[in-house]
């Protein structure tokens, strides 16, 4: 682990490899031990950044209230820090919303997308009502609460125990006060939706067939919205797709950024696969 001073905060990345840079935006209530799969694959070919989120992981949280904003502004500056003019961003879940608010403000720094098992819309109010009780699950209860709340929601029925104890060590891993910012950052977030016909970067979306918190409708809803995107389903797994499926998840960013030849991304050539 490596660590930057980033707007006031140590904030704690995993870097590895040389080449066209990957960041790595982690999902919720993980941290970037969740890439793992992606960083040993990808980085013979690839400089792969992945941070571990404001609160989240090794990086201390700053004081006040988080947002997904100031999250976005954190992966700008450390961008900075490490001298990457643009890379290709990929995001999970949180990290798909913190990837819309980062184009919103930084979109000169995205050079291609990827959003994973996400989605575009805002919460509900029920939703929002959902993340501050569970914040306040965190706050009285700690870590391990959150995993046993949320660990069935994750992966899919099939995923193995292995998996399941490496996502429950990652969650209790994190600090309750961290997990409980990043839910209240969460419930304010805009809707995204009509931020989509603008993106005009190469964009992939993915989904885990049976993700049961960001279904594969919401990623087709993003496929249709945003122009020349592509879109894959990886059968048989859950909401944390490439941790379930990370040969699978893996073969589809590099087909992705290997340069085209058979597609066309950049020409408008969207598809599905
Ligand atoms: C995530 O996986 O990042 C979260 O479950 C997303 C959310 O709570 O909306």
């Amino acid at each position: 682990m490596k660590t930057a001073t980033i707007n006031g905060i140590d904030m704690a990345y995993r870097e590895q490899g040389t080449g066209q840079p990957i960041l790595f935006i982690h999902a919720f209530p993980l941290h970037s031990a969740s890439w793992d799969g992606q960083i040993a694959a990808l980085s013979p070919h690839h400089r792969v950044i992945a941070p571990d989120l404001r609160g989240l992981g090794a990086t201390a949280r700053g004081g006040g209230a988080s947002s997904l904003d100031q999250h976005a502004d954190d992966l700008d500056a450390l961008l900075g820090h490490l001298a990457i003019e643009k890379a290709t961003v990929v995001g999970l879940s949180m990290g798909g919303y913190i990837s819309f608010a980062f184009w919103r403000r930084h979109r000169e720094r995205i050079a291609a997308l990827i959003l994973a098992d996400t989605r575009a819309g805002a919460d509900t109010e029920e939703g929002k009502q959902g993340r501050e009780k569970n914040a306040k699950l965190a706050e009285e209860h700690g870590p391990g609460a959150i995993a046993d709340q949320m660990l069935p929601k994750l992966l899919s029925a099939n995923a193995p125990a292995a998996l399941r104890d490496q996502v429950r060590r990652i969650i209790e891993s994190n600090d309750r006060a961290g997990i409980a910012a990043a839910q209240r950052a969460m419930a304010p977030r805009p809707d995204s939706t009509p931020l989509l016909a603008t993106i005009d970067v190469p964009t992939l979306v993915i989904v885990g067939a049976e993700d049961a918190l960001t279904p594969p409708s919401e990623s087709e809803a993003m496929f249709n919205a945003i122009p020349g995107c592509r879109i894959a389903e990886i059968p048989g797994v859950g909401h944390l797709s490439n941790m379930e499926a990370p040969e699978a998840f893996n073969a589809q960013v590099t087909e992705f950024l290997t340069p085209r030849q058979t597609f066309g991304i950049g020409g408008g050539g969207g598809g599905k696969w």
